[in-house]
Order: C-alpha cells, then sequence, then structure tokens
C-alpha cells in the first residue's frame, strides 16, 4: 500500500470491431427501412456484426491484447481487471474470468461490470481510485458489447442502431496535472425497464412463451432516452468540469457515448461546444454500447487528435439510465 495518494491516468488503449460489416442498404433488403431514413434520424452508416462463434470475450481479449500492447505493460504487471459489458457469455461465470484466462492473467483478480453505455467510464474511475489509493499498480478496464445476439433483427426500430464492438484500456500512475482530474456517476433507477431484455434472467427464464413474444430481445422507449440522455449527460459534463475547475473552452475533445448523431448535435448546441471537437464514430460502428466511448478515445490517440497537455472529457449514458463522465488530462 502506498501512503501517499498518486495520480492514475490512461497509459494505452486498444479496440477491436468484427470483420463484418453490415450497411443500411444491407438492412434495407431485409427490413422495411432505408438508408435516408437511418443516417437521417440516427447518422449511422454501417456496424460491424460478430461471426457466428464469436464471443463477448473474445472481442474483449482483442481489445485488451492492444492496450497493454501500445501502453507497454506486459500481462504479468496488470493487478486487476474489469470488463464492463451488457452482454456476457453466460449468465454465469463472469466475461471478466473467461477474458483473464484468454490474456494468460492468472494472477489478477477479474470482476464484469453491468453499468450499461457508462460501464467503461465506471470501470475507469474505479481503476483509477485503485491505482491512486496504491491498490493497485496497473488496471486493465474492458468494455466489449454484442448486442447483435440479443436484438430482434425484425424491429427496424431497434436494430438499426447496434454494433460490435469491444474497447480497452491500461490504467497506471501518471504524473502531477495529468490523468482522470475529476469524475462523475449517476444512476436514475425509476427508468430501469425503459431499456432492457424482459427474459433471460431469474424474474422471466427463458421459455417457449417468451421466446415466442420476443422478451428474449432488448426493447427501448426511443423517444424517452433520447431526451433523458441529452439532459444527463450535459449535466455529468458540467458537474465533472466543475469538480476538475475547468471551463469548457479548456477541453480539446468531448467524447461522447456514440449512440445517435442527433443526440450529440443536441448537446453541441446545448453546451456551446462546436461539433469539431466533438468526433464521430457512430457513422461507421454504431451504437457499441460500453466500448463507444474507448472506441473513440482509441481513435482520436492513434490519429493524433489528443496531443501532450490535452484535457478531454469523456461523457456516456446508457440502460438503467446509468451515466457517468470524467475529465482526463494526458
Ligand atoms: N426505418 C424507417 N422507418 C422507421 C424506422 C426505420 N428503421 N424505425 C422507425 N420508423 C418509423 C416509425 O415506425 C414511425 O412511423 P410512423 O410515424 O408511421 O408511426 C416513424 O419512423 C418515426 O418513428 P419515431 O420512433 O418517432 O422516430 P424518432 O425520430 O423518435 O427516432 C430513434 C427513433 C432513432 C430510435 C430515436 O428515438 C433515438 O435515437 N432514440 C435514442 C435511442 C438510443 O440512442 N438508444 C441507445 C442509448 S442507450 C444505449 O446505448 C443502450
Amino acid at each position: 500500500m502506498m501512503d501517499k495518494v498518486r495520480r492514475a491516468g490512461i497509459l494505452g488503449t486498444g479496440r477491436y470491431v468484427p470483420e463484418k460489416v453490415v450497411t443500411n442498404e444491407d438492412l434495407s433488403a431485409k427490413m422495411d427501412t432505408n438508408d435516408e431514413w437511418i443516417v437521417t434520424r440516427t447518422g449511422i452508416r454501417t456496424r460491424h456484426i460478430a461471426a457466428s462463434g464469436e464471443a463477448a470475450s473474445d472481442m474483449a481479449a482483442e481489445a485488451g491484447r492492444r492496450a497493454l500492447e501500445r501502453a507497454g505493460i506486459s500481462a504479468d504487471q496488470i493487478s486487476f481487471m474489469m470488463v464492463a459489458t451488457g452482454t456476457p457469455d453466460y449468465p454465469i461465470p463472469s466475461t471478466a474470468s473467461i477474458v483473464q484466462e484468454k490474456l494468460g492473467l492468472s494472477h489478477t483478480g477479474a470482476m464484469d461490470i453491468s453499468s450499461g453505455c457508462a460501464g467503461l467510464i465506471y470501470g475507469l474511475i474505479i481503476a483509477g481510485g485503485m491505482v491512486s489509493s496504491g491498490m493497485a499498480d496497473y488496471v486493465l478496464v474492458i468494455s466489449s458489447e454484442m448486442l447483435s445476439r440479443h436484438l430482434d433483427w425484425t424491429d427496424r426500430s431497434v436494430c438499426i442502431l447496434f454494433g460490435d464492438g469491444a474497447s480497452a484500456a491500461v490504467v497506471g500512475p501518471v504524473p502531477e496535472r495529468e490523468g482522470i482530474l475529476s469524475f462523475d456517476m449517476g444512476t436514475d433507477g425509476r427508468f430501469w425497464n425503459s431499456i432492457h431484455i424482459p427474459a433471460g434472467g431469474v424474474v422471466q427464464p427463458v421459455s417457449e412463451e417468451a421466446i415466442r413474444n420476443k422478451d428474449i430481445y432488448m426493447k427501448m422507449e426511443g423517444k424517452k432516452v433520447f431526451a433523458w440522455s441529452v439532459r444527463r449527460m450535459k449535466e455529468t459534463a458540467d458537474i465533472s468540469l466543475r469538480r476538475a475547475g475547468l471551463d469548457k473552452k479548456d477541453i480539446s475533445l468531448f467524447l461522447f457515448h456514440q449512440a445517435n448523431l442527433r443526440i450529440i448535435q443536441c448537446l453541441s448546441e446545448k453546451m456551446g461546444i462546436p461539433m469539431d471537437k466533438i468526433p464521430i464514430e457512430l457513422d461507421r460502428f454504431g451504437n457499441t454500447g460500453p466500448a463507444s466511448v474507448g472506441i473513440a478515445l482509441d481513435e482520436a490517440l492513434r490519429k493524433g487528435y489528443i496531443r501532450k497537455g490535452d484535457k478531454v472529457l469523456l461523457d456516456a449514458f446508457g440502460a438503467g439510465f446509468i451515466w457517468s463522465s470524467a475529465v482526463i488530462g494526458f
């Protein structure tokens, strides 16, 4: 254990998306939708969908491997790992156990995080706390979402929104003035059933009736989700900025959860942030759940959009309703 609190930050990131690309035209051939509707209402043009036989743990392991590589940290230096997912390989055990085995991290603790699309940011904050307090030196945080397996591919209002993917980050000690400068985490359980899969848990185990009623698929109240995500993502961003003692102008990039371009445009308008400070990845990947913010962060780092001294805001909202934000210095 360390006597002194130290700064924790992101040492390296990785991402993985499955090979297969599904375009809006591909979807239009299967259901009553079209490219124009999808692009106008969501901004999404393509998404990646996992191959049969591919699991959330496979995507997670690949993203984790790449993050370790980019951080220059070996597997045996990691002391704890987390996998944020709403689409675990199995109800029991945790997907983190399976990923731990795939990455050869047999000496670490491992756990899943079920915090909807905010899961990766929740994980980064928990990892940051562990590193800052000296409980751990290096923590691997992964998010992996394979919603394609939980979508009703005849429900055009939901299935067009999502893609499969994973992202990861190694959290470790960083110099003063870098790393996680502030954060906020929130939940509003009144809306727990506004995004949910009714069957498959203990309340409604999978049955022929559940399958017939399509209760095994994700249900979503689209308009409610839209309105609350704009409200909560703005509120949490304001809180994290205030806690960091920073103004919007001090932030180089705003990495918002990539659910829908219109949600992001609303945030840009309400917060007075120019769109060129908000990377957009959802056009290529769709909504990849908790992985989306990490994919956007990985892209921004790899393309050199984040430079030494920059401050970046991460901000996500999802099923629960759960949201979270963090200001991170590089
Ligand atoms: N193609 C063509 N028409 C469609 C489609 C489609 N894919 N989907 C719905 N429509 C039709 C509807 O049937 C409706 O027709 P009607 O007027 O004849 O009844 C019409 O389009 C309008 O439908 P709305 O649901 O009112 O469309 P809206 O503008 O609200 O857009 C959307 C729907 C895109 C789902 C929007 O509500 C939204 O983005 N919500 C946020 C969802 C979200 O981001 N969820 C994820 C966040 S949480 C997480 O990541 C798990």
